[in-house]
C-alpha cells in the first residue's frame, strides 16, 4: 500500500496530549511540535488487526500470545542480528514504566544512577522519584556534534579521599540510544568503550532503545546489548514499536533481560502488571510482522522533512543552527544565537511564533538555549512552522 503522508490528519478533539493539551501553553493559536508521537495514521496492518481484535466482544484477562514473543525475537535477529531467548522479553506498560520498575527493582534510596544530558527528561523522574539522586555525565558538544564523555564519566566512578570527600554509590546508567533530543546514534565503538566502562564498575547499563528503528541518517543502529556477552548480562534493553508505528497511545513496550536474576527482580518491581493490553499486544505482533513497507516509506518521507527543515533553517534563518539528526524524528536546534535566557526564548516561541515545542532547558543541563522540533508531521504544516519562526524572528 503506498501511504500519503502528506495528508492533514486533524488531530484536536481527540485527547491527544500533543494539540488538546492546550492549557500547557496557555493558548490554542499554536501549531504542535512537541509530544513525540507522529500526525500520520498507523500502518494500515495495524488497524486492521485492532479492528478484527476490537470486533470479538469479549476483553477479559489474556496475556502475550507465543506468535507475539516470535514476532519480537524474529525482529530484533532480522534487524539488528541480535539472537535472543523468548524468555527473555519481559512486558511492560511503556518504556517510562519500565524504566521505574528498573529503578526501583535495582536501587535503594540514595543511590546515584547516571544519565547523560541533555536527555530524555522522564528519566530524571524515574531516578528522582524513587529516591536516587541523578548524577550528569554531560555530553561532549562541539558547536556541531555531540559525543559522549568517557574520561568524565571514568571519574564519577572514583571516590574522593581529600575534601569534600564522595564514595560514588553509582548502580546505574541510562543510556538513551539512538539519544532524544540530540538524534545521535551512538557508534559501535562509543556503545564497546561506554560498555567497557560500565563493565569495570559494576555499572548495570539500562538501554533505551525506543527509536532504535527510527533511522533518518547515513548510520545504523546498534543494539548496545550486542556488543559482547559480557555486555548482554549487564543491560536491560528497552524497546517499543510506539514511535517507529506510531502506536504510542497503546501503552505497551517490552524490557530484554538476558540476566535470570535481574529478570526475575526486574518481574517482581513492576508494581501492579497484570495480564497487559491486549490492544497493545495486537498492534505490537502486527506492526513487526507487517509494518515494514510502511516503515520504509515513513523513513523517506522522515529524511526528506529533515532535508527541508535543515535547509529552510541555513538559509532563511542561519541564526538558528540545526543539529542534524541521525536518528528520531526529532530535531535540536541552538538558537543560542538569540541571545535570550532560557523564559524569554519560551516566551518567544510561544508568543512571537507561536509554536508548541519542547524547551530545552527541560532537557537537564546543556540544553538551555536549544528547542527540540518534532519533524513527523506532513510537509506542509513544517513549512507553515518554518514561516512562523522566520517571521518572528525578523522582527526581533
Ligand atoms: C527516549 C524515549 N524513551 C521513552 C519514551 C516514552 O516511551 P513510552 O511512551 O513507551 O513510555 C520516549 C517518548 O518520547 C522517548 O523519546
Amino acid at each position: 500500500m503506498l501511504y500519503n503522508f502528506d495528508d492533514i490528519i486533524n488531530r484536536k478533539n481527540t485527547n491527544s496530549m500533543k494539540w488538546d493539551n492546550i492549557k500547557l501553553f496557555g493558548r490554542d493559536d499554536l501549531i504542535n511540535m512537541w509530544v513525540a508521537d507522529m500526525d500520520f495514521p498507523c500502518p494500515e496492518p495495524v488497524v486492521k488487526a485492532l479492528k478484527e481484535r476490537a470486533e470479538y466482544p469479549v476483553y477479559g484477562y489474556s496475556f502475550p500470545p507465543d506468535s507475539l514473543y516470535e514476532a519480537i525475537v524474529e525482529r530484533l535477529d532480522r534487524n539488528f542480528g541480535w539472537e535472543i531467548k523468548k524468555e527473555w522479553i519481559v512486558f511492560t506498560a511503556g518504556v517510562v514504566n519500565g524504566l521505574y520498575s528498573a529503578v526501583r527493582a535495582f536501587t535503594y534510596p540514595g543511590d546515584e544512577v547516571v544519565v547523560q544530558p541533555p536527555v530524555y527528561y522522564p528519566f530524571f523522574n524515574a531516578i528522582k522519584d524513587n529516591g536516587c539522586q541523578v548524577l550528569h555525565n554531560h555530553l561532549a558538544f562541539d558547536g556541531e556534534r555531540y559525543t559522549m564523555d568517557f574520561n568524565k564519566l571514568e571519574e564519577l566512578f572514583k571516590p574522593i579521599t581529600s575534601f569534600p570527600v564522595r564514595m560514588p554509590r553509582i548502580k546505574m546508567l541510562i543510556l538513551c540510544s539512538p539519544h532524544n533530543p540530540v538524534g545521535r546514534v551512538w557508534s559501535k565503538e562509543e556503545l564497546t568503550a561506554l560498555g567497557e566502562i560500565c563493565i569495570k564498575n559494576n555499572c548495570m547499563l539500562i538501554s533505551d532503545e525506543i527509536h532504535g528503528e527510527l533511522m533518518v541518517g547515513d548510520v545504523k543502529h546498534t543494539v548496545t546489548a550486542t556488543i559482547s556477552q559480557e555486555l548482554e548480562q549487564q543491560s536491560i534493553t528497552f524497546m517499543s514499536a510506539s514511535k517507529t508505528f506510531n502506536l504510542a497511545g497503546l501503552a505497551t513496550s517490552f524490557a530484554v533481560i538476558p540476566n535470570d536474576h535481574w529478570r526475575r527482580e526486574f518481574i517482581k518491581s513492576r508494581a501492579g502488571y497484570n495480564s497487559g493490553n491486549f490492544f497493545g499486544f495486537t498492534a505490537l505482533e502486527a506492526a513487526f510482522r507487517y509494518g515494514d513497507e510502511y516503515l520504509s516509506q515513513l523513513l523517506l518521507y522522515l529524511r526528506a522533512n529533515v532535508k527541508f527543515f535543515t535547509d529552510y533553517i541555513n538559509n532563511k534563518i542561519p541564526r538558528l543552527k540545526v543539529i542534524k539528526p541521525e536518528g528520531t524524528y526529532l530535531a535540536w536546534v541552538d538558537m543560542r544565537n538569540l541571545g535570550m535566557n532560557t523564559l524569554e526564548l519560551q516566551d518567544f516561541i510561544r508568543s512571537k511564533a507561536r509554536l508548541a515545542l519542547d524547551d530545552g532547558y527541560a532537557f537537564g543541563p546543556g540544553g538551555e538555549g536549544f528547542q527540540r522540533f518534532n519533524l513527523a508531521c506532513p510537509r506542509i504544516i513544517l513549512q507553515q512552522a518554518l514561516e512562523r519562526l522566520e517571521q518572528a524572528v525578523e522582527e526581533l
